[in-house]
């Protein structure tokens, strides 16, 4: 935004363009405050990803805040679910994947040699875009991670019980537990996927488009529950829709890509990263301004 001071707008009002147009009308249910500068649990440095030789995104360098919601924005392509997947090693399953720089884990790099990837993605749990719970029960979707991780737990049912309470679930499921999950409505199994990450007590979720192919009312049950889950959990979510991100997330990071001169490869970076209230209503760089008044992307 150009010369934005004397049209600050605060989250509830649509912003306006320079022409005086609507951009894009947002809510924020999440009124607190937060610190200038994120109080990290984790961290992505100089972060580079190549598919191949394809570099598909270069140079992030960002800081999650503990406690937080912080989401990552962008047109398709911009490497958001590249940047995610490389928050809890999940970009290790891709075989072309190569990643350089860091991220860190309560300052450890989770990239170094000793580090378990098994770990990483027990302490960093992904709920993904599509609900994909397994051809189990209720229960054993939930219980699935403490088993197999081997979580000492005196009671299992009880693990399971706070994770679908955790989850907004458990009201629901309580009286069919045994039942195959599949029984269960998309909303209801994206719900039984966070209570089946946050069994095994991690500190960070990752959600790739949690929502995405739920109905309106299960999105807004998905989004009071993110509310809910930050007061235990730092939260990163990536969205394509700008009004989730305004309204649920604490900071926010706008992705782009941009084509090589030469080769015409199209390679994603971050362009800027603020409190969401700054991102939406006063950012500093005019590719973020165009994307989120609706102008690119
Ligand atoms: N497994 C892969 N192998 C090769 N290239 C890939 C792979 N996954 C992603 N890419 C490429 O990396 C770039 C970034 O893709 P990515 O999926 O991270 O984007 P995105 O921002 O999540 O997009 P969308 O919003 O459509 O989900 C794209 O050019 C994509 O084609
Ligand atoms: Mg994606």
């Amino acid at each position: 935004m150009t010369s934005s001071s004397a049209r600050q707008k605060t989250l509830g009002d649509p912003a306006l363009d320079d022409d005086g147009e609507a951009m894009v009308a947002v809510e924020q249910r999440n009124h607190r405050d937060i610190p200038e500068t994120p109080y990290g649990v984790m961290a992505a440095k100089a972060l580079n990803v190549y598919y191949g030789d394809f570099l598909a995104v270069r140079d992030v360098t960002l800081e999650f805040g503990h406690n937080e919601i912080t989401a990552l924005i962008g047109p398709s392509g911009c490497g958001k679910s590249t940047v995610i997947r490389c928050l809890n090693r999940m970009n290790d399953l891709v075989s072309s994947a190569r990643v350089t720089g860091a991220v860190t884990y309560h300052g450890q790099n989770i990239y170094d040699r000793d580090v378990d990837p098994i770990e990483v993605r027990r302490r960093i749990g992904m709920v993904f875009q599509k609900p994909n719970p397994f051809p189990k029960s209720i229960y054993d979707n939930v219980a699935y991670g403490p088993r197999v991780t081997g979580m000492k737990t005196k009671n299992l049912d009880e693990v399971v019980e706070q994770a679908l309470r955790g989850a907004a679930l458990w009201d629901e499921v309580k009286d069919k537990l045994k039942q195959n999950a599949y029984g269960l409505s998309g909303g209801q199994q994206q719900r039984l996927c966070i209570a089946r990450t946050i069994a095994t007590q991690p500190d960070v979720l990752l959600m790739d488009e949690p929502c995405s192919a739920l109905d309106p009312i299960a999105t807004s049950r998905i989004e009071d529950l993110m509310m809910e889950l930050r007061q235990q959990f730092t939260i990163i979510i990536v969205t394509h829709n700008m009004q989730q991100a305004a309204r649920v997330s604490d900071r926010t990071a706008f992705f782009t890509a941009q084509a090589d001169d030469t080769t015409g490869n199209r390679t994603g970076l971050l362009v800027e990263y603020d409190k969401t209230a700054t991102i939406f209503s006063n950012p500093k760089d005019k590719r973020t301004e165009d994307y989120i008044s609706g102008r690119f992307g």
